[in-house]
């Protein structure tokens, strides 16, 4: 018997609000939506309007006031404690605006401390990563020697090094100059074209959803569209 495949994510009425009482705050609001695997997803709104909140819902980062979201099909509600904390380490990989890296360690440093948590070869999967994001020659630089687009993409390669099924990336280039950022995009979009990981990147530039398979747009905490997109422009042609 075929078994269609599990969706990378699934989401039903999913929500979550803030506070108690009269400061109550609907940060996101009956959010049902399915990204299948292998996907490009860019989930687009302004400032305020749920992304970062949607983005920890699915990275298990908090749990949801209501609704329910599903991983490959697993229930997140469902998973105890140790199996969240797996949940985060394998399953997920998380992309921040700043980057986020451990100033004492070197580039290669960084990346090898996620690696040799997520399975052996601890060495030769950090040199792979770095090099397929463009520094392997930068291996033994620390953050501060490095530019922005640079700090961005050990921490991308970081995301990758886990082999994590799924990268989760909050305003990845929102720090970045546009070149810088475009860079960044070409290897997050590698990640989906060559591994067929699923990438989820939060922003709100517009012109980074034209690189997408898909397109959620979140407005004061709901869902107001979701699109697929018929043709699809390369990173390096974006302008912004
Ligand atoms: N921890 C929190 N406590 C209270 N309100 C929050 C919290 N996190 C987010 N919010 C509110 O929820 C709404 C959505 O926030 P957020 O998901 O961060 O939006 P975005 O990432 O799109 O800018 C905003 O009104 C924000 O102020
Ligand atoms: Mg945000």
């Amino acid at each position: 018997m075929s078994e269609t495949p599990s969706a990378a994510i699934r989401a039903r009425g999913l929500s979550k609000t803030y506070g108690v009482g009269s400061a109550q705050v609907p940060a996101l609001a009956d959010a049902t939506f399915e990204i299948p695997q292998g996907e490009f997803v860019v989930l687009l709104g302004p400032s305020g309007s749920g992304k970062t909140t949607l983005l920890n819902l699915v990275g298990a980062l908090e749990p949801p006031t209501a609704g329910e979201v599903e991983v490959l099909g697993a229930p997140l509600a469902g998973l105890n404690e140790r199996q969240r904390t797996e949940y985060r380490l394998h399953t997920v990989g998380f992309i921040f605006q700043f980057f986020n890296l451990v100033p004492a360690l070197t580039a290669a440093e960084n990346v090898a401390l996620l690696a040799e948590l997520t399975g052996s070869d601890a060495q030769k999967r950090t040199a792979e990563v770095l090099e397929r994001v463009g520094l392997g020659d930068r291996a033994d630089h620390f953050p501060a020697e490095l530019s922005g687009g640079e700090q961005q993409r050990v921490s991308i390669a970081r995301g990758l090094v886990k082999g994590s099924p799924l990268l989760l990336c909050d305003e990845p280039t929102g720090a970045l100059d546009i070149e810088t950022g475009v860079r960044v995009l070409g290897a997050l979009d590698g990640a989906v074209r060559d591994f067929g990981r699923t990438v989820l990147v939060v922003t709100h530039n517009a012109v980074i959803a034209d690189m997408a398979d898909r397109v959620i747009r979140l407005q004061d905490g709901r869902i107001v569209s979701v699109q697929r997109n018929e043709s699809r422009v390369a990173p390096e042609e974006l302008v912004w």
